[in-house]
């Protein structure tokens, strides 16, 4: 029985909760579909109520939450009703049990006779320790499920209950929430049809061998705009130098070059610019490289002599070569006169946006989680981005580009 009747535009949601520990989790998935104006109607398994409280459930969704198959007098059959009148189905978490049961065709619970009653979607987001996750039975009943068009949102690499690190946790709600939005309302983000082409990372220069200079970029604030970038609809070239992100997750949809030196930078990026809308140079690019010896420089020759060149600058080659659709953004690390230098920089780089670094500040820039900047546009005003997660200056960033970007061509 529902308490209110949604519009029909109104997009419902079964929310299934099964029981394993990161239940907890679909309380704020359930607040984010809430939010976002959803009407959801939850379905505990009997074993999900030892982990969250039914109540908390009803007190946030749209009815109260169910879980029982026989226990509603006035909607005496209903996983019928809710299979029926759903537009998505989306277990969070989905246990080993419970997919077993979904495979095999069990209705022994008001879950899984819903999940049988309806011909709506269904996306499952897996939860489980690392070992019932590698167990082939499990993948065999997913692969079951998938065949038969079940969605499925693999969990992901972390902490799991009882203190153990490995696969196995429930994707995180932000993450379940984007991927019901797209499948529900097809949800084309601000920056769908637009090719986006991101530098990150700091570049390496040889000066033999084995030996290079390299810089304190730690690559996270380009990862973040690529990342973030995808999440908004666009297609997203990221050039990066090698190896620093092996230990960054990046999206299978993000296409990755790897480069080392800036030399390799700047070639990756002029030979991609053409096809795309936007370039951010989040790069730390070297501003000398050395010519490198052809073998190790070895230590008993003395203290050696190194000759400096500059590298070219990639910002400048790729505003020269941009058409008047295409913007191009730089950053500046600074630590004296932030603002002052900035302006004239974006003057003399005549970029459209100049997002300004002050690498002194506490928690700022290189190689921290979170970053501060200002976002310097072509009439000069700046807006400040106060510290916040780089996924945040990331997308205070893209909305900028995004807004540029509806304006084209611009001046
Ligand atoms: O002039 P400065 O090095 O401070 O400018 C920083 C900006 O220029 C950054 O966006 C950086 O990626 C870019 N840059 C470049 N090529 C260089 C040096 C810096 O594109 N050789």
């Amino acid at each position: 029985m529902p308490s209110a009747t949604p519009e029909s535009s109104t997009p419902r949601i079964v929310l299934g909760v099964a029981g394993g520990i990161a239940a907890y989790k679909s309380v704020e998935l359930l607040r984010l579909l809430r939010d976002a104006n959803y009407y959801v109607a939850p379905i505990l398994t009997p074993d999900a109520t030892r982990f969250v409280g039914e109540l908390t459930f009803s007190a946030l969704a749209s009815e109260p939450a169910r879980t029982k198959l026989f226990a509603d007098p006035t909607t005496p059959i209903p996983h019928t009703y809710l299979g029926q009148h759903a537009d998505l189905i989306v277990v969070a978490p989905a246990t080993a049990h419970l997919i077993a049961r979904y495979a095999t065709g069990l209705a022994d619970d008001l879950l899984c006779a819903t999940l049988l009653a309806t011909k709506a979607p269904v996306l499952l987001c897996p939860a489980m320790h690392s070992e019932m996750w590698a167990q082939p039975s499990v993948q065999e009943n997913l692969a079951t499920l998938r065949h038969r068009g079940v969605m499925v949102l693999e969990p992901e690499t972390g902490h799991l209950a009882g203190g153990d690190v490995g696969i196995g946790r429930m994707a995180e709600p932000a993450a379940i929430f984007e991927l019901i939005e797209r499948i529900v309302r097809g949800y084309r983000g601000p920056l769908s049809g637009r090719h986006i082409l991101i530098s990150a990372g700091g570049t390496r220069e040889a000066i033999d061998p084995v030996r290079v200079i390299a810089n304190r970029s730690s690559g996270r604030q380009g990862y973040a705009l690529a990342e973030v970038a995808r999440r908004l609809g666009a297609t997203v070239t990221l050039v990066s130098t090698a190896e620093r992100d092996l230990a960054l997750d990046v999206a299978a949809s993000i296409e990755v070059v790897r480069v080392e030196s800036a030399a390799q930078m700047r070639e990756a990026m002029l030979e991609r610019f053409a096809a795309q809308d936007c370039a951010i140079m989040a790069a730390a690019v070297a501003d000398f490289t050395v010519i490198p010896a052809s073998e190790k420089i070895k230590k008993d020759a003395g203290i050696p002599t190194l000759n400096f060149e500059t590298t070219p600058d990639i910002v400048l080659d790729l505003v020269a070569a941009r058409t008047q659709a295409q913007i191009v953004v730089a950053f500046a690390a600074e630590t004296t006169n932030v603002v002052e230098n900035a302006r004239a920089k974006l003057l003399r780089k005549d970029v459209d946006l100049l997002v300004v670094n002050d690498v002194s500040a506490p928690g700022a820039g290189f190689e921290h989680e979170t970053n501060e900047v200002i976002v310097l546009g072509r009439d000069g005003v700046g807006e400040s981005v106060s510290l916040r997660s780089k996924e945040a200056v990331a997308l205070a960033i893209l909305a900028r580009v995004a807004s540029l970007l509806s304006k084209e061509p611009h001046e």
